[in-house]
């Protein structure tokens, strides 16, 4: 369990994290609404040396960043917030962007109930103050 007072120190939490991947994995962020889950997704991509700002993909449910690191070439965010058909879940071909060398970063994974996806790691992501977060990070495997 960590404790961020900060948005940098959640991207830094997330950059350690990252040191820790080498491609191939799934990664569930959950928490509620406004709490760092997209923060912490900036600082994977950025872990891999990604300078392109990563945003929620609000209307294109998935985003892809090419990344420089050696094993890992590019960071896959999905958010469902907002997807609000299930029955479009298989349209994204989550097996075709889910390579080796991609890590895949999911927001809001059970928000139609059960997760439809095979998680490496969870982070779970808890408010406590304005400033203050405590972030779980949970290994699957
Ligand atoms: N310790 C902290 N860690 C992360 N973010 C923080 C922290 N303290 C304040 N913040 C602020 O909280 C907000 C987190 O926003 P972010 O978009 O990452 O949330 P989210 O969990 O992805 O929400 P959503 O479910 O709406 O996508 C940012 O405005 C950020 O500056
Ligand atoms: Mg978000």
């Amino acid at each position: 369990m960590f404790t961020s007072k900060s948005e940098q120190q959640t991207k830094d939490i997330a950059n350690d994290f990252a040191k820790t991947l080498k491609g191939g994995e799934v990664i569930e962020l959950v928490g509620d609404l406004g709490t760092g889950k997209t923060v912490f997704v900036r600082g994977i991509a950025q872990a891999f040396g990604s300078d392109a700002r990563v945003k929620s993909p609000t209307f294109t449910i998935m985003n892809e960043y090419p990344v420089k690191a050696q094993q890992v070439k590019k960071v896959i965010h999905i958010d469902l917030y907002r997807f609000n058909d299930a029955s479009q879940l298989s349209a994204l071909e989550l097996d075709e962007v889910m390579t080796a060398d991609s890590v895949v970063c999911i927001e809001w994974p059970d928000i139609f109930g059960q997760s439809p996806f095979h998680p490496t790691h969870r982070i779970k992501i808890d408010h406590v103050d304005e400033e203050t977060r405590e972030i779980e990070i949970e290994s699957l495997s």
